[in-house]
């Protein structure tokens, strides 16, 4: 019987920008995420005669394919598999946007090969196959809140679990700016911050930001944790900013929701915002201020499209299932 491998996207609000060993996805730093409910990746994979790679119902063929089977080979060397494999996968999350479209793809990828050749892999392991595709994977495999310790090899490099279900007001609104593929990959992107001067300070505040964080999340703190996600993000965009040639990606909109998010404090509304490697922004904020963020991003901007999100499961697998 076929089963599907289902993954959720997750947000960092501690970042991972850079890596110390590119080819095993070993970064600088740990990071910390919240895996959420809205956006998805279902995956399966097949037998066949020629490798190929159907995106949501598409044959994608150049790099994207190249990394998909790259990938693959990578995972039949380590277990020791072969054959040619197609993969079908169906994106719930706009592709190469910033908002984190490889964190469930390789999740769900990890997940399929695991489920294809049936191996007796526990979630720690799972979490490295997944590092492997893309760093964010490693901790899409787990709901709720999870960290990526960044380890110094292969075996130390996993996400583990801080909280897979918390009990905890924090919702993410997603305001879509432009939902098209970026030109600076992720990949690309945390490479070219490493040129920062501020890259080698903003690593070494990457322990105390993190250990706030999850005194932070112990505590139920809501503040304090979009305080600290606020923070992270301006520092990972100000490290690109600064980067020698420097670069952005942000867009005018992504400033103008900026500088509502700063507004609204003003006047009372708590909210914050994180942003990825992309313009899209998404914001954190408590249920009871969802209606009037919403309400004052619309009529500020009649363009953005927002999507309400919270705490998303780990990985999942589902019987008998057709891709849309
Ligand atoms: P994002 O912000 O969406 O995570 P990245 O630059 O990190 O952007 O990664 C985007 C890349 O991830 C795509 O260009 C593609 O190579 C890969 N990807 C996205 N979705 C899938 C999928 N469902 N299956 C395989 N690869 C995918
Ligand atoms: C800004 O995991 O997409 O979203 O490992 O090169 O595939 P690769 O990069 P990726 O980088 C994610 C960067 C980020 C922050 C984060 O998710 O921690
Ligand atoms: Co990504």
């Amino acid at each position: 019987m076929k089963k599907i491998a289902r993954a959720h996207t997750n947000i960092a609000l501690i970042k991972y920008w850079g890596k110390q060993n590119a080819a095993l996805r070993i970064p600088l730093m740990s990071s910390l995420s919240m895996t959420l409910d809205a956006f998805y990746t279902d995956t399966y994979l097949e037998p066949s005669q020629q490798e190929q790679f159907y995106l949501n119902g598409k044959l994608i063929e150049g790099p994207e394919a190249q990394r998909v089977f790259n990938y693959l080979h990578l995972l039949q060397r380590r277990y020791g598999k072969s054959g040619n494999l197609s993969v079908h996968s169906q994106n719930h999350v706009p592709t190469a946007a910033g908002l984190a479209s490889s964190s469930s793809a390789f999740a769900a990828l990890a997940a399929a090969f695991a489920e294809y050749y049936q191996l007796a892999v526990n979630e720690t392991e799972l979490s490295r196959m997944a590092r492997l595709g893309s760093g964010s994977a490693s901790r899409s495999v787990f709901g709720g809140f999870a960290v990526w310790q960044k380890g110094t090899d292969d075996q130390s490099s996993f996400a583990y679990s801080l909280d897979s279900n918390p009990d905890l007001d924090l919702q993410l609104l997603a305001v879509e700016i432009n939902t098209g593929a970026k030109k600076r990959s992720s990949t690309k992107g945390m490479q070219a911050a490493q040129t920062s001067p501020f890259f080698a300070p903003w690593i070494k505040r990457n322990s105390l930001e993190l250990s706030q964080m999850i005194n932070a999340i112990k505590n139920h703190d809501f503040t304090r944790i979009g305080q600290l996600a606020e923070l992270n993000a301006s520092e990972m965009h100000a490290v690109n900013l600064t980067a020698q040639p420097g670069f952005t990606y942000f867009e005018p909109t992504t400033i103008g929701v900026i500088q509502l998010v700063h507004e609204m404090r003003q006047n009372g509304i708590e909210v914050y915002y994180t942003i990825d490697a992309g313009p899209n922004v998404k914001l954190l904020c408590q249920l009871k201020n969802v209606k009037i963020v919403k309400e004052k991003l619309v009529s500020a901007f009649d363009h953005v499209k927002i999507i309400n999100a919270s705490f998303g499961p780990g990985i999942q697998y589902l019987d008998n299932y057709e891709l849309d």
